[in-house]
């Protein structure tokens, strides 16, 4: 008996010793991550982990189309060059993709859909053999990849906080449909 009161007795000094004093205790140090998000200050992209992936392999994929058109321009390949900028051209499924990424950012899908129109241009002038065509709007392009690049950065989030920002967001209605 005497020995379960002193285990008790212990216990609850353990846990009084364990058991933050949250007046005077120090502030959490923020992870590296949410020290990241504070000093970055762009305009947050809100998705979810697999749309988060998805998002950037697309990415990696534009940069390659890039290489890819430069790569033809060379031996005014142009051929080549149309493919290429179909590759990541404007579609019905294009439109609904950035829908879906932007649901949860104003303003973002617009972005995305302006550039997909754009990069068709490339193709229409590669479509000509149009060199310095190409060259100018693939510039054009260039310049609403970085403007978009310099406004967003991508924020993982959970299922459930990205459901909620998306029904709440721009695009809602549309989806809904
Ligand atoms: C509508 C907006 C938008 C457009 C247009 C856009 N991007 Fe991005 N891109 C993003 C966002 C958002 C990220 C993530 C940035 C971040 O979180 O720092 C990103 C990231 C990237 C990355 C990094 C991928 C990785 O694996 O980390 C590359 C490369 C990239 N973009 C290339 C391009 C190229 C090339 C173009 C144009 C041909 C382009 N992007 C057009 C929004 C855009």
């Amino acid at each position: 008996m005497t020995r379960m009161f002193l285990l008790l007795g212990l216990t609850l000094v353990w846990m009084g010793a364990c058991t933050p004093e949250t007046s005077t205790a120090p502030e959490l140090p923020a992870s590296a991550a949410e020290k990241l998000d504070r000093i970055d200050l762009r305009t947050p992209l809100p998705l979810p982990p697999m749309m988060a992936k998805r998002q950037k392999e697309n990415m990696r994929d534009h940069l390659l189309v890039v290489k890819e058109i430069i790569g033809a321009l060379v031996s005014d390949d142009f051929a080549t060059i149309e493919r290429a900028a179909q590759r990541i051209g404007f579609s019905e499924g294009t439109r609904q993709m950035c829908t879906r990424m932007g649901a949860a950012a104003p303003g973002f899908t617009e972005q995305a859909l302006a550039f997909h129109q754009r990069v068709d241009r490339v193709a229409a002038a590669a479509r000509e053999g149009d060199r310095v065509g190409v060259l100018e709007q693939l510039g054009a392009t260039l310049e609403i990849c970085t403007a978009c690049h310099a406004t967003w950065k991508q924020q993982v989030v959970d299922e459930a906080t990205w459901e909620r920002l998306a029904s709440t967001g721009p695009s809602s209605q549309e989806k809904q449909h």
